[in-house]
């Protein structure tokens, strides 16, 4: 099984109301962690590299790494460049075994937000590589913006038709009340999607792939422990598992997930020095995060995403594909 691109995926997703999970990769560890989560419940799986996981851990060790999980685990896999700012870095990932990229012009205008995906889209289709793009700009949570300011950032339905069309994107990320990072409401509030917002687009683009960025539930367990153990995280709330299950049932085929993975790796971490304050061997507090990691993604397969055993159905669609 080769690496494979989002296409067979997201149709498959959208067909069957679930969603594939998009994670975050940085180190070996993590990638451990996500695929012998998906490995035990048969799901299929975006890893997805940013430019700071780039920089971090060197592109081609990152792209080794996930070429021997497909190897590891024989499950359908898509290599996807996360939150990609030019077309140079799209095109370095195209050129260097990317399946997937996400060219995020969202910052832009409209107008050249439309013409830098499509001229990703023009040097990636003709190689086999899917794009996704943005448009609507997730909040940052810690912006005290009034409702007004707030809802400029929300996607705009009356724009995505052209968008699409005029780009030749394959998905498209939305801003409907998700935001990147671990505080995304702030307490006392009640946090809010606009489905409203899923609904119009969906009823636009019919068939159409979805993607939620800034899709970290922040588990309360995780949080506690990592105060109880020496950390400061006061406030850190993320999105309600029950609105992810929504989104997913409905045109959302991919949800981007980070902060978890990351919150999981450092409460283990922080528990297992509090707990065993002589240890110094990395195999022993990696370890602990690489386990609650599976445990996570687990989770969030089963319960959040519902793409448990759905890797057999994807393989079968990229078989039709390549026939
Ligand atoms: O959307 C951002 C992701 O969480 C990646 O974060 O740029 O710190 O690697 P990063
Ligand atoms: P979280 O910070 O909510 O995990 O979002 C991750 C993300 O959107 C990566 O692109
Ligand atoms: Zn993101």
């Amino acid at each position: 099984m080769p690496l494979i691109t989002s296409k067979e995926m997201f149709k498959k997703a959208y067909e069957g109301g679930y969603a594939i999970g998009a994670f975050n990769v940085n180190n070996m560890e993590i990638i451990q962690g996500i695929v012998d989560a998906a490995k035990a419940e048969n799901a299929p799986l975006i890893l997805q590299v940013s430019a700071g996981a780039r920089k971090y851990a060197n592109a081609t060790y990152l792209r080794k790494m996930v070429e021997a999980a497909v190897i590891d685990s024989d499950l359908p896999i898509c290599l996807h460049l996360d939150h990609g700012d030019t077309f140079e870095l799209c095109k370095d990932c195209i050129d260097n075994g990317f399946t997937s990229v996400m060219i995020d012009g969202s910052h832009h205008s409209f107008e050249d937000n439309i013409a830098l995906a499509k001229r990703v889209v023009e040097y990636a289709h003709p190689r086999g590589v899917t794009v996704e793009a943005e448009l609507g700009r997730l909040a940052g949570v810690e912006d005290d913006v009034d409702v007004s300011a707030e809802d400029a950032s929300y996607t705009r339905p009356e724009e995505v038709i052209e968008f699409v069309t005029k780009t030749g994107v394959d998905s498209l990320a939305i801003a409907i009340g998700t935001s990147h990072g671990a505080f995304k409401f702030k307490p006392g509030t009640k946090p809010q999607l606009r489905f409203d917002i899923l609904e119009e687009i969906a009823s636009k683009l019919p068939n159409f792939p979805i993607v939620l960025h800034g899709a970290s539930s922040v588990p309360q367990e995780f949080v506690t422990i990592i105060n109880e153990n020496g950390g400061s995280m006061p406030d850190a709330i993320g999105i309600p598992e029950d609105m992810l299950r929504q989104s997913a049932k409905l045109s959302v085929c991919k949800i981007n997930i980070d902060s978890d993975l990351r919150l999981a790796c450092t409460s283990a971490i922080r528990e297992h020095f509090n707990d065993h304050p002589g240890h110094f061997d990395p195999r022993q507090y990696l370890g602990d995060a690489r386990n609650r990691i599976t445990e996570i993604v687990r989770h969030k397969l089963v319960n959040v995403l519902g793409c448990n055993n759905k890797a057999d159905e994807i393989v079968a669609e990229y078989n039709k594909s390549v026939k």
